[in-house]
């Protein structure tokens, strides 16, 4: 495996006596898909919300792009690069699903005040424009773009967050649950985008439920139980452990 673009030691959270993640370790290697999976409650958003500086961890360290990130703000975090999204998200309902493309482009790394004075604002724009149109299209939502967000189905506006953080140029993608409430249609080209978006170079951390989308994305998976990483391995190695097998389908399977 090449240097980690993003490392996980020794990772805890304690919510008072519950141990939502006890003791993860986690090498995500770059340009990669990698999914978490595991059961109600196992502690994958809690993982999330410790990477991304939404929780301090209780213990252990996170090292993004070579860089100790363990207990920055959530906005600093983003700034490297590194951008989350949230399990239900809400984004901005009163705007429209262009504007709020628009909202997400405006932190897009690349900008500068010196690209402004010197007239490459426009071109800026422009290209701003151009992307978010390619995302709109490649999620078959472009006809829906003067929509308020608050009139689209859930799975509508799951896929209008994806594109919002695309719209950020992200390192890295953290997805809680991408694909639920989505309807097969569309997560199909949820997946196609994911994939697209990976072989651009974005490193892609995903959760979801959905068995079927994440064997037919990732590139590796990790199966978490009550806190802990209980298996790890290609799509084709974690469906056949027979831990893990018996976690998502009880004893008696
Ligand atoms: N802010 C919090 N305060 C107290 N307990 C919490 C908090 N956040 C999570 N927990 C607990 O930590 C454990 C892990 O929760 P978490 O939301 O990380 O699980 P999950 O794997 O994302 O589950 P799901 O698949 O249902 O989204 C659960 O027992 C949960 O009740
Ligand atoms: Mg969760």
């Amino acid at each position: 495996m090449s240097v980690p673009i993003l490392e996980v030691r020794g990772v805890k959270k304690l919510f008072g006596g519950v141990a939502a993640v006890n003791g993860v370790d986690m090498a995500i290697e770059p340009g990669s898909i990698t999914a978490v999976i595991g059961p109600n409650g196992a502690g994958k958003t809690s993982l999330f919300n410790v990477v991304a500086g939404f929780e301090e961890p209780t213990d252990g360290t996170i090292e993004f792009q070579g860089e100790e990130v363990t207990g920055s703000q959530p906005w600093q975090i983003a700034k490297k690069g590194l951008v989350r999204s949230f399990q239900t998200p809400t984004g901005f309902p009163a705007l429209s699903v262009w504007e709020n493309l628009m909202v997400g482009g405006s932190g897009a790394r690349h900008e500068s005040l010196w690209a402004g004075l010197a007239g490459g604002w426009r071109r800026e724009e422009v290209a701003t424009n151009q992307r978010a149109r390619r995302l709109l299209e490649d999620l078959d939502l472009w006809e829906m773009r003067d929509t308020l967000l608050a009139d689209l189905p859930p799975g509508d506006v799951k896929l209008v967050d994806f594109a919002r953080q695309l719209m950020a140029e992200p390192v890295m993608l953290l997805l809680d649950e991408p694909a639920s409430g989505v309807d097969p249609g569309s997560i199909h080209r949820l997946s196609g985008l994911i994939r697209h978006v990976r072989d651009q170079g974005v490193t892609v951390l995903v959760i979801d439920h959905n068995i079927g989308f994440v064997v037919g994305i990732a590139d590796q998976i990790h199966v978490m139980s009550l806190g802990k990483v209980i298996s790890s391995g290609s799509p084709t190695q974690v469906v056949k452990d027979p831990t893990v097998i018996e976690i998502y389908l009880g004893r008696s399977a």
